[in-house]
């Protein structure tokens, strides 16, 4: 095994978690050289959320193009990668294996080293590709599809991480789809619910905030969910036909309030790990970071203390799943040594 050691460390991410395929090129770290993503969303938009084989089998497909798109429009060719880097946890395994697969393959013919990447740490470097000098302790808010955690990052992020809570039953994602699909309006539902939200009131509805506890670092939002649900068909689920007889005011509303509500717990749980950790940055990652509510909520709860903290927001094209993270994330474990064999796996869980 050849462990380059030029000047310029270019590592080849390769991303497929879910229901994007994607790879990039990113050299030392934060010059991204190219960002290829092949969303399915359109595939899965029929059935109003990700269908697993479906997923993996335009993995399949995809996975040889992408890679070839993010080398060529990088102009980069295998003797300039210094290694291999791949999301293996956590997400759908039969969606991973198809990522995991490539790079193991591509390591072996291409005599480069293996990097195995957490998809969630990932996410968190996103929120640090511009960063230069990154003030610690640091608190990550990371925000997806399936997951919502809060991260203690004393250390390196993406290397030395502490979760503080996480997500008891749905992710803020999972709710912003499950509502959309309530509200009928398209899948992924968090971009049709904030553009649809634009035009409501957001204090119209007091749908309920779980906090659970006053000291608590989880989130449940569930039950918030089962709110809109309520609130939509009636108490009995019977005597409302939904949405279909509101009007786009009141469909508008409704997405505004739940929006504000999920960004409340959100922002309030973030307030409480930066007190906790007497954190001096705050880190936000994940698809549902995209968010502008989200931002500007984080934002103001930052400028709140004296002296304010800073906050590191995921550029927007690297807040959705993305292989720059996994490329980026994948430097600081080269420069750490710590590479993968051919024994790795992928994980649904992490
Ligand atoms: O990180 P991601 O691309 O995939 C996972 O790792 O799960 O996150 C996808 C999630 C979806 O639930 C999607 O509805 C949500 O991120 N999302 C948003 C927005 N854009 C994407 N949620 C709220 N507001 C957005 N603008
Ligand atoms: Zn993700």
């Amino acid at each position: 095994m050849i462990i380059v050691q030029n000047a310029s460390v270019n590592i080849l991410g390769i991303e497929t978690s879910c229901d994007e395929t994607a790879a990039a090129v990113v050299a030392d770290g934060a010059n991204v050289k190219s960002s290829i993503v092949t969303s399915q969303a359109r595939i899965h938009e029929k059935y109003g959320g990700v269908v697993p084989e479906i997923a993996s089998r335009a993995h399949i497909e995809n996975i040889y193009p992408v890679i070839t798109e993010a080398l060529d429009t990088a102009k980069v060719t295998k003797d300039d990668l210094s290694a291999i880097a791949v999301a293996n946890q956590p997400g759908l395994t039969i969606a991973l294996i198809v990522g995991v697969t490539a790079a193991k393959t591509l390591s072996v013919v291409w005599d480069k080293p293996l990097i195995a990447v957490n998809h969630l740490h990932a996410h968190l470097q996103s929120a640090m590709l511009a960063e230069q000098n990154l003030q610690l302790p640091a608190v990550a808010l990371i925000v997806s599809g399936g997951h919502t955690c809060l991260y203690d990052c004393p250390g390196a992020p993406g290397l030395e991480l502490k979760m503080l809570g996480r997500c008891i039953d749905d992710a803020a994602g999972e709710a912003f789809d499950k509502v959309a699909s309530i509200l009928k309006l398209p899948y992924p539902g968090g971009p049709s619910i904030e553009k649809t939200a634009q035009k409501g009131n957001a204090k119209e509805i007091d749908f309920p905030r779980s906090l659970l506890g006053s000291d608590s670092l989880d989130f449940s939002f569930s039950g918030i969910k089962t709110a809109v649900l309520y609130h939509c068909r009636g108490q009995d689920m019977k005597g409302k036909s939904g949405v279909d007889s509101m009007t786009e005011r009141q469909i508008a509303d409704i997405a505004a309030s739940f929006q504000q509500a999920i960004v409340d717990v959100l922002v309030e749980k973030t307030r409480r790990a930066v007190e906790k950790v007497n954190a001096k940055t705050v880190l936000l990652g994940g698809g549902v970071a995209a968010n502008s509510v989200l931002r500007t909520g984080l934002a103001e709860m930052c400028e709140s203390f004296v002296p304010a903290k800073k906050l590191l927001v995921a550029p927007k094209p690297y807040c959705t799943d993305n292989a720059v993270m996994v490329a980026s994330l994948a430097y600081h474990k080269y420069k750490a040594g710590l590479f993968a064999d051919l024994t790795l796996e992928p994980k649904a869980s992490g």
